[in-house]
């Protein structure tokens, strides 16, 4: 059954805008996992503009479900996640301008830099997972890598402006989810998804989890992160 990654990120956003203890990102995992998520996702940014260092050791050691960690290929951040040794590593680009994770990893460009990252990751026990555009080139370099998880971007269908370029959009991540699966590859997805343009992605075989957060996170200010949590669930497990 299709899993859900919820990505915590924000609740550490709404704290370090006021630069004190609260909101706790470690208590919003806590909910999350007893509301049934399958994992817990964060990022440590190189700029720390949410998600502190003290917060990754804190949900490693607190976390029951698997720990997914977002990073660059900064060197300080892998030294870092080879510490904490999360259940699954997550390489995304980062650039310190952007608001959000803009794009997928340019895995043509550095590929060498990611192969390495991989093994070395791996070497430590950890899966690691690449952050792509569903496009047929970079899923096979991906695969070549070495890496066994792939997280499709899902940010030009989520951003689609009219239902055709949705629909077409949605295609690309059938499309690649097929390839990749046939590749031997783990499959898993995420970025702007939400309670409105979810439902579509769970139709695509071959998915086993999606990483959500912002929606989840936003929709938690109203009616609790427990209900949030367990609303997006319904949705992606099909349950009432
Ligand atoms: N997956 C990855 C790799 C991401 O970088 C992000 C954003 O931090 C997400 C999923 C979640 O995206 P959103 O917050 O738009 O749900």
């Amino acid at each position: 059954m299709l899993k859900l990654g919820v990505n915590i990120d924000h609740v550490a956003t709404l704290r370090q805008a006021r630069g004190i203890s609260y909101p706790d990102p470690i208590t919003a995992a806590r909910i999350c996992e007893q509301a049934g998520a399958d994992s817990i996702v964060c990022h440590l940014r190189e700029d720390r503009r949410h998600i502190q260092d003290r917060d990754v050791l804190a949900l490693r050691k607190t976390i029951t479900t698997r720990l997914n960690l977002e990073m660059s290929l900064n060197p300080e951040i892998i030294k870092i996640t080879e510490k904490i040794k999360p259940d699954i590593a997550t390489i995304v680009p980062e650039r310190r301008q952007e608001i959000t994770t803009e794009g997928g990893l340019d895995i043509v460009k550095h590929f060498k830099k990611i192969s390495r990252t991989v093994h070395t990751l791996q070497g430590k026990g950890i899966a690691v997972s690449l952050f792509i555009a569903p496009i047929k080139q970079h899923i096979e370099q991906a695969c070549k890598s070495g890496a066994t998880i792939i997280e499709l971007h899902t940010g030009a269908y989520a951003e689609a402006k009219s239902p055709l370029t949705q629909t077409k959009e949605l295609k690309k991540i059938l499309t690649a989810t097929q390839y990749a699966h046939a590749l031997g590859l783990k499959v898993s997805a995420g970025h702007g998804l939400h309670y409105n343009n979810t439902a579509a992605i769970t139709q695509i075989n071959g998915l086993e989890e999606l990483n959500i957060g912002h929606s989840i996170i936003s929709e938690a200010v109203f009616i609790g992160l427990e209900n949030a949590v367990k609303n997006m669930l319904r949705i992606i497990k099909g349950k009432k």
